[in-house]
């Protein structure tokens, strides 16, 4: 079976449509404001929610979709299918992910056994997340495809040294799950509805062990070699400014409880994050400007 498989490679069957990664906007330095809401209309919108965003240009237009929803709001509906198809894609894609880490480094005899087995580990667990996110999306009325897919996450998951592979998949694709489960909860939370905060919950604290292989390997492997190590935390800064999606998230402090995606930090301390890496993550994204 191919080793090293890039995004282009992944198969689907003819539900699911594709959106080109915005590679460029994800890398820059400084990034305007419309810049961050077209691409993000861009990757999470369908005409569904492009209709509701005219319909609210009086109201805010697309500064509306990037803050945090409550149940009782008129919108809800549509932003509840928009997280769990997105999260669905997710779990597919950290499968994938899991799966390729699991297989592209059987030959590298300096890896420990362990490695393959965590990884394997997550490919079990991604599985079921998949099946409970399937769920989850028939819960809130929506349909498999009916959002494009775009290959954002799987996209930073394709480095050939372990070590920069488990930050990208495991620090970063499932630090961001980290961040949006704990706002999923919440929002069910809010909405009492039971099958929504309880099955997030339950899949989050394995996303929870995901992330800690991450913290744990990324080191482990990069313990005697200083060399190595430094390229792997220039990759890591990377892909944390990839993953603040032209730095909309912020971190959570209880006093700004509207921002849009704020870092789950509870989750993050539990999976090993210090203060440190949680501050790295908050400050990794890009300068936004107002237009020019
Ligand atoms: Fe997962
Ligand atoms: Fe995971």
């Amino acid at each position: 079976m191919k080793k090293f498989m890039v995004p282009d490679e992944l198969q689907r069957d003819e539900r699911f449509t594709r959106t080109a990664v915005p590679l460029d906007f994800l890398m820059a330095e400084e990034v305007t404001v419309e810049q961050v809401e077209e691409t993000m209309m861009n990757l999470l919108g369908n005409d569904e929610v492009r209709k509701m965003m005219e319909d609210g240009q009086a109201t805010g237009g697309a500064p509306n979709v990037f803050r945090r929803v409550r149940p009782d709001e008129d919108d809800a509906p549509v932003f509840l299918k928009t997280q769990m198809h997105g999260i669905f894609i997710g779990e597919m894609q950290a499968l994938e992910a899991a799966g390729r880490s699991a297989w592209d480094f059987t030959d590298d005899d300096e890896l420990p056994w362990k490695f393959q087995l965590d990884m394997a580990r997550q490919c079990w667990d991604e599985t079921r997340h998949v099946e409970i996110y399937s769920a989850l999306l028939d819960h809130v009325g929506g349909e498999i495809g009916e959002f494009s897919e775009n290959l954002f996450l799987f996209e930073f998951g394709c480095s050939n040294d372990p070590a920069e592979r488990v930050v990208g998949v495991n620090r970063c694709l499932e630090g961001l799950a980290l961040d949006v489960f704990n706002d999923t909860i919440r929002f069910g939370k809010q909405a009492d509805d039971e099958a929504i905060w309880r099955s997030v919950d339950y899949v989050a604290a394995d996303e929870v062990t995901h992330v800690r292989f991450g913290q744990v390997w990324s080191k482990a492997l990069t313990e005697n070699d200083p060399d190595r190590r430094k390229k792997v935390v220039a990759f890591q800064r990377k892909v944390d400014r990839a993953f603040s999606l032209g730095g909309l998230r912020g971190s959570y402090d209880g006093a700004n409880t509207e921002q849009f995606l704020p870092l789950a930090i509870e989750f993050r301390k539990l999976a090993g994050f210090t203060d440190e890496d949680i501050a790295d993550v908050a400050g990794a994204g890009p300068k936004v400007v107002a237009s020019k």
